[in-house]
Order: C-alpha cells, then sequence, then structure tokens
C-alpha cells in the first residue's frame, strides 16, 4: 500500500477556453474563481457548502496551441453539444458522449429537488440534457448529466448511499441492465404504458 487512507479532493481538467469554461462552471453550476496563474489556469469553488469548502475542487487549464491544433486537424475544435445529446442510442447502454478520456465529474447537490431545479433551468437556458433525472442502483444517488463547454459531461448527485462500513449495503456485483443504472426506468415505462 502507497498511501493507507485518503479521500477525493479535486479534479483537473484542460478545456478549449478557459474564459467561457470560466463562465458556464460561474454561471451555470455557481461556483467561484479562488485564484488564477497568468491566462492559462484558474482554481474554481463550491460555495454552496460553503461550511466545508476548501480553496478548490476544480482545476481549469487551457489547452495549449498545440492541443487545439490538433483538435482542429481532427475538426473537434468547434462542438455542437446538441448533437451528442441527439446521437444518444435510446434503447442501447446507457454511455455519455464524451469528448474525451474524462467520463463525467459529478458534483453533489442537496436534494432531488436541487436536481428537479436543475434540470429545470438547464432546459429553460436550451442547455443539452444527457440523461436524467435518474437513480442509479449502486449507490442509489439520484443523477443528472449534462455536457459543460468541452462536453465533459457534468453529473448532479444527491443521496448518495453510505459506504458499507458506515451503515451501507454490502458490495456485489449488479446485472449489466438498463435499470442497474437507472432503476426508475421501469417505472417511467410503466407510466408511459398506463398512459397509451
Ligand atoms: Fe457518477
Amino acid at each position: 500500500m502507497v498511501v493507507e487512507n485518503m479521500g477525493l479532493d479535486h479534479v483537473a481538467i484542460k478545456v478549449r477556453d478557459l474564459e467561457a469554461s470560466i463562465e458556464f462552471y460561474r454561471d451555470t453550476l455557481n461556483m467561484a474563481v479562488s485564484d488564477r496563474i497568468g491566462d492559462g489556469v484558474a482554481f474554481l469553488r463550491t460555495p454552496a457548502v460553503a461550511e466545508q469548502s476548501e480553496h478548490h475542487e476544480l482545476n481549469l487549464t487551457q489547452m495549449s496551441e498545440a492541443e487545439l491544433a490538433a483538435l482542429d486537424e481532427r475538426d473537434e475544435l468547434e462542438l455542437d453539444l446538441h448533437a451528442f445529446e441527439r446521437d444518444i442510442p435510446e434503447d442501447g447502454p446507457p454511455m455519455l458522449p464524451t469528448t474525451g478520456p474524462i467520463y463525467h465529474i459529478a458534483f453533489e447537490v442537496p436534494d432531488f429537488e436541487a436536481i428537479e431545479h436543475a434540470a429545470e433551468e438547464l432546459r429553460a437556458r436550451d442547455h443539452p440534457i444527457y440523461r436524467g433525472p435518474g437513480r442509479h442502483g449502486p449507490g442509489n444517488n439520484i443523477f443528472l448529466y449534462f455536457p459543460d463547454p468541452d462536453g465533459y459531461p457534468i453529473e448532479l448527485t444527491a443521496e448518495m448511499e453510505a459506504a458499507p462500513e458506515m451503515g451501507g449495503k454490502p458490495a456485489k456485483r449488479w446485472p449489466q441492465t438498463p435499470d442497474t443504472w437507472n432503476v426508475w426506468l421501469n417505472t417511467e415505462d410503466l407510466g408511459e404504458a398506463n398512459s397509451e
């Protein structure tokens, strides 16, 4: 063992346009900039959990000219996030569209109402929503997924189950089925069937 105990502290991502990303995380997710380094790096915190808030939970780093040129070369510099939204297969596995190796970044919100409110606000802003609101089987947490300006999917989550050591259920292996990813799928289907 290299370490005996640890917790997740912050996530760092590279972005196409640092100012556009700061604007998104500030105006959409109510984060605040703590410090910056030159024009290339910003550290952001989540003020909504201020009592436990630390200097930063997110580090945004501007992609270099070479990285931007490589994206341009692959015709991936400009993104239509709504196009990704339309590409999600209805009946396939619940994979999220993503433009980089980071699959998603999850932020905790107080409750289901906060997630419902976020979904309504995103719809009002015509911002893509990839999945949710729904509830995962493993963790029993509620989720809502939508992209940041670079296509990194953001997850808002609430009501995550406690760790097994803290009174949560013992670890197990779940079946690879859609309702493992969203336990509300079946009830939604029932609702649709009833209204037909
Ligand atoms: Fe997640």
